[in-house]
């Protein structure tokens, strides 16, 4: 089971969107998805058509106790594929100050995942992060096997990329693990706007072939189907955001299969 979280401390650079996509794209060739809102925000669970308002169960009952509510009993199919949803919800806001006393805070998502392994097997799990490096993220690192980081091609992305992978080292030390970068994905580019170009090429150059070939263009389309409440590879499959998602399920399967 490959556990990928998609992170990135900054909000707006397609970490829902690239989870969703990504998701959908992945279990239309046949792999056992999940995918698991990490966000307050719960934007991939709305832009997957799940009102979370309406939910008896989400996911922070299972970050606070999981015995009590399994992983497995929050699930929600999507469309009418091998996806699996874990919907998030406003009140994952709270697990911050709750789990705070907690010792193993930073693990409950990932002995959640443990337990689910014994009665689901999964090919690919998806972790959508909220834009932040409190106990959420904390918990979606500690959890995975593979790192995902979406970026837009802006000056200010290296600042970000810097904390991020700061943040990422000091806790595989203090806790004594091993996660891997699957890739870094240059999201939103705009075509022929030469400083995107400019700033791609230092990206590339910064991170080498751990950029993904694949590069996510502005598509208008994109924003659309979130409103539909469907991801953009299922709601128009000839739009450029929809191929671009193709062309990265491609591109994971060959780097992690
Ligand atoms: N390739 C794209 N083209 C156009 N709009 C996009 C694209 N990717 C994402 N968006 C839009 O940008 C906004 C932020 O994307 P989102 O995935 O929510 O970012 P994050 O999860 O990192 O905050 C959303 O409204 C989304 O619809
Ligand atoms: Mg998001």
């Amino acid at each position: 089971m490959k556990i990928v979280a998609i992170v990135n401390q900054k909000g707006g650079v397609a970490k829902t969107t690239t989870t969703a996509n990504l998701g959908a794209c992945l279990a239309e060739r046949g792999r056992r998805t999940l995918l698991i809102d990490l966000d307050p925000q719960a934007n991939l669970t709305l832009g997957l058509g799940v009102e979370w308002y309406n939910l008896n169960a989400a996911l922070q009952h299972v970050l606070y106790d999981h015995e009590q509510t399994p992983l497995a009993s929050i699930l929600h199919q999507v469309a009418d594929l091998p996806l699996m949803l874990a919907p998030g919800h406003l009140d994952l806001a709270h697990c911050e100050s709750v789990l705070l006393p907690a010792a193993d805070k930073a693990y409950r998502l990932r002995n959640a995942l443990e337990e689910l392994q014994k009665v689901d097997e999964y090919d690919w799990v998806l972790i959508d992060c909220p834009p932040s490096l409190g106990t959420l993220t904390q918990n979606a690192i500690v959890a995975c096997s593979h790192l995902l980081i979406p970026t837009e091609p802006k000056y200010y992305a290296f600042a970000g990329m810097d904390t991020l992978n700061k943040m990422i080292l000091d806790l595989t030390k203090s806790l004594r693990f091993r996660v891997e970068l699957l890739g870094v994905l240059l999201t939103m580019v705009e075509r022929g706007t030469k400083l995107h170009q400019t700033i791609a090429t230092e990206i590339r150059e910064r991170f080498g072939d751990k950029v993904f070939q694949t590069v996510v263009y502005k598509n208008v389309r994109v924003s659309e189907s979130e409103i539909e409440g469907v991801p953009i590879a299922l709601f128009d499959r000839r739009a450029s955001g929809a191929q671009n998602y193709e062309s990265l399920a491609e591109e994971v399967l060959s780097r992690a299969s």
